[in-house]
C-alpha cells in the first residue's frame, strides 16, 4: 500500500484531505498536525502528532510511517501575522521545509509542497507557472523561499500554488473569505471590501483533489491550482450576497489604500490553469458550485 503523510491536517486544506484520504482504497494515511487532532473523524483518523518546527519529531516519525508521498500543508498563513513576527514565520515557512526536504530524500519520497500566489507583486495577473515570482510581502517572500529550496534540493517534488482558499471545516484556526463575507453580511454591520484585488478563490475541497492528482500520478514540477473563476474581492462579497439572498447596503467600496493591514497584497494574481488541466485531468468548480458545497455542509 502507498503512504501517505499530510502535515498541518488541522488546518482548511488539511481537514479536507483528511476526508478525501479517509475514502480512498489502497492507500495508507497518515494525518500530522500541531498538538491535538482536530478532525470531526475522531480516533477514526490515523492521527500522529508531529510540530514540524522539531527536526528530531519529523525524523522518528518519517522513520517510523516512511511515507511515499508527503503533502506538506502546515506553513504560517496569516499574512499580516508574518509581516510581524518575522521569526517565527521563517522557522515554519522556510527552516522546517528544509527538514521536511531532507527527511524526504532519506526515503526516497515524493514531496508535494504547498505555495501561493503571494509570491508574485500582482502587477501582472492572472499567472502561469513560469511567471517571474517578485514577492512584496515577508509571507510571500518566505514561501518562495521555500520554494527555491525545494527545487534545489528535493529529489521527487511538486509545488502546488493556490490562491484565497475557501470552505468550511471543524475548529478552524482562522476564517476565510466566504464565511467572513456570509457572517458579515448577515449580521448587517458597516463593511469596507476592496475593489482593487482580484483573485481566482478556490474551493478546499478541489485544491485536495489536485493534490490527489499529483500524488496519484507521482507529477513532478510546478502547478498552478486554483477556482477558475477570476473576480474581485468586491465582487466575490457581491456573489455571496447573491447566493444565500443576503442585503448589500452596509457594503462599502475601499482600496487597498483605505484598509491599513500589516502586509501589502498583490493587487492582481489568479491562476491560468492550462497545466494542471491538460496534464493532471484537474477539473475545478465554478465559484457558484463552492458556495453550493458550503451551502450542503453547514
Ligand atoms: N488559505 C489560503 O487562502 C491560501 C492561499 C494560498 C496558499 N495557501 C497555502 O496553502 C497551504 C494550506 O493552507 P490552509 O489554508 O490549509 O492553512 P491553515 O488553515 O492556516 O492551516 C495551516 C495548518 O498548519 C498548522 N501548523 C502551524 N504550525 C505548525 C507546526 N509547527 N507544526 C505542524 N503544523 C503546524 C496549523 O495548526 P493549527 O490549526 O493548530 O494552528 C494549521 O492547522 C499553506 O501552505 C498556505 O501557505 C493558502
Amino acid at each position: 500500500m502507498k503512504r501517505v503523510l499530510v502535515t498541518g491536517s488541522n488546518g482548511l486544506l488539511g481537514q479536507k484531505l483528511s476526508d478525501l484520504y479517509t475514502k480512498i482504497e489502497g492507500v495508507d494515511f497518515l494525518a500530522t498536525g500541531a498538538g491535538a487532532n482536530r478532525h470531526p473523524m475522531g480516533e477514526k483518523l490515523a492521527y500522529r502528532s508531529m510540530d514540524i518546527r522539531n527536526k528530531d519529531e519529523i525524523d522518528a516519525l518519517f522513520a517510523d510511517f516512511r511515507p511515499d508521498t508527503v503533502i506538506h500543508a502546515a506553513a504560517m498563513t496569516n499574512v499580516d501575522q508574518c509581516e510581524l513576527e518575522k521569526d517565527a514565520c521563517t522557522a515554519l515557512n522556510v527552516t522546517a521545509v528544509n527538514y521536511l526536504i531532507d527527511a524526504c530524500n532519506q526515503y526516497d519520497g515524493h514531496l508535494i509542497h504547498l505555495s501561493t500566489d503571494f509570491i508574485f507583486d500582482g502587477k501582472g495577473g492572472p499567472y502561469k507557472e513560469e511567471d517571474r515570482p517578485n514577492p512584496i510581502s515577508f509571507y510571500g517572500e518566505s514561501k518562495l523561499v521555500g520554494e527555491k529550496m525545494i527545487q534545489e534540493k528535493a529529489k521527487k517534488w511538486a509545488i502546488v500554488r493556490t490562491v484565497l482558499v475557501y470552505g468550511i471545516v471543524k475548529d478552524m484556526s482562522r476564517s476565510n473569505i466566504v464565511l467572513w463575507a456570509k457572517n458579515a453580511l448577515e449580521s448587517g454591520k458597516e463593511i469596507n471590501v476592496v475593489t482593487d484585488q482580484y483573485r481566482s478563490p478556490t474551493l478546499a475541497e478541489d485544491l485536495a483533489l489536485g493534490c490527489r492528482l499529483i500524488e496519484q500520478q507521482e507529477a513532478q514540477g510546478i502547478f498552478h491550482i486554483s477556482g477558475k473563476d477570476f473576480m474581485s474581492v468586491y465582487e466575490l462579497v457581491q456573489r455571496v450576497a447573491a447566493y444565500w439572498n443576503l442585503p448589500i447596503n452596509h457594503m462599502h467600496p475601499s482600496t487597498s489604500e483605505g484598509i491599513k493591514q500589516a502586509a501589502k497584497r498583490p493587487p492582481v494574481t489568479g491562476f491560468i490553469l492550462d497545466k494542471a488541466i491538460r496534464e493532471l485531468g484537474y477539473a475545478p468548480r465554478s465559484f457558484e458550485e463552492g458556495l453550493a458545497v458550503i451551502n450542503a455542509e453547514l
